[in-house]
């Protein structure tokens, strides 16, 4: 397969340099439009998605033939928090606390072990038939690695068109066609990248198609699993900005999951902190960043870079002693008390419960009572 055959081609989008789009694209399309620094605030009780309780495990089994269960990697333990329509939660922990997992429950890609996710007020354990359906349309998922997400065999126009043939909403060619274009335009990619491959785009444009065609069913929920992560650090603000800007025009809500806490500060309106299979705390994001209360947090926002120089320079890393522990044998007690500086006797013992301090910004922690 050649796809790059001519000269055109060559010069707008060479595989080499395709990053060039991604620092000079921001002219095409409206999702490249400024955003602003402040977003009007959301309605309080408009809530899309609720989790309650939510686990995930996994079963561990022993033997060949006959399958014994020996355990459980309880990868998902307890999780509990809602989306707004139209917010931004960002969901941020160490690789293997169970990001992933949660996401894909919400999804219904996986089952749930115990617990309750509503979407729309309606739990997604009784959705089969056309609500299921209709449902499999309004949540959807960009991944993590614009690289293997992308059918590398399938022309751009096919990978973005996919999601409306499978759900029969493809119409005429010329209704699709246009439908495509549109969707490339909103991500701010142009009409004549239809017609490549995906590995004729650099990793910014490849999550732009991820975004496009996540976006072809019209969803009002996005789960993003760590959309930036795999990409120059000098590519994720813009990818960010596309994410926002497309929230803004389409009232979109977002799951934005991350490792690291500088990712999420530009674009979440809450952020949850996740540990282990367990959110350790929930708050806005300016009490996030301005007063981080569990240990956890504060350790990891201590590894967040901050742009005044002499604030820099001050800035004191909270390094972690040990490991992560396995997620087939938490802790008992806090699950973070063998990593804690800050760890007491109880926290052995006394499994913490996230509760809400006053101010709307939940920690479980027994510093705080
Ligand atoms: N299909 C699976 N079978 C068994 N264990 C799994 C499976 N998927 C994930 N896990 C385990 O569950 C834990 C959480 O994984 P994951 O949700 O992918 O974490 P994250 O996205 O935060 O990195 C990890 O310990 C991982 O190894
Ligand atoms: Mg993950």
């Amino acid at each position: 397969m050649t796809h790059i055959d001519t000269p055109l081609a060559r010069s707008v989008a060479p595989p080499e340099c395709t990053d060039r789009t991604d620092r000079t694209d921001r002219t095409h399309g409206s999702a490249s439009a400024e955003v602003p620094a402040s977003r009007p605030p959301l309605p309080s009780d408009d809530v899309i998605l609720k989790v309650e309780d939510l686990k995930v495990h996994f079963p561990v089994t022993r033997g060949v033939l006959l399958k014994r269960q020996v355990g459980s990697v309880k990868a998902v333990d307890g999780v509990s928090f809602t989306l707004r329509r139209g917010e931004t939660l960002g969901l941020v922990g160490e690789s293997g606390c169970g990001k992933s997992t949660t996401g894909l429950a919400i999804m219904k890609m996986l089952p749930a072990s115990a617990g309750r996710i509503a979407f729309d007020g309606e739990d997604l354990a009784g959705f089969s038939g056309a609500r299921e359906k209709r449902f499999r349309r309004s949540v959807q998922m960009v991944y993590q690695d614009p690289f293997a997400s992308l059918n590398p065999r399938m022309k751009v126009r096919d990978i973005i068109a996919e999601p409306l043939q499978v759900h029969g909403l493809a119409g005429d060619r010329a209704a699709l066609q246009a439908r495509v274009a549109e969707l490339l335009d909103m991500v701010g990619l142009l009409p004549y990248m239809a017609d490549r491959y995906p590995h004729e785009f650099s990793g910014g444009q490849r999550q732009r198609i991820g975004i496009a065609r996540a976006l072809a069913l019209k969803p009002s929920l996005i789960v993003c699993d760590e959309p930036v992560s795999a990409l120059d650090v000098s590519i994720q603000a813009q990818v960010v900005n596309v994410f926002m800007a497309l929230q803004r025009s389409l009232g979109l809500s977002y799951l934005f999951i991350a490792h690291d806490l500088a990712v999420v500060r530009h674009i979440s309106d809450r952020i949850a902190v996740m540990y282990l299979g367990r959110i350790v705390e929930i708050a806005s994001r300016h009490q996030l960043y301005a007063e981080p209360r569990h240990p956890y947090t504060r350790a990891l926002l201590s590894a967040v870079p901050v742009a005044d120089v002499r604030a820099e320079r001050r800035r004191q890393r909270i390094v972690l002693q040990g490991e992560v522990p396995s997620p087939m044998h938490p802790p008992s007690g806090c699950r973070f008390h063998t990593r804690c500086p800050s760890a007491m006797p109880q926290c052995r013992s006394a499994d913490p419960v996230l509760r809400d301090h006053g101010d709307g910004q939940m920690v479980a922690c027994h510093l705080y009572g």
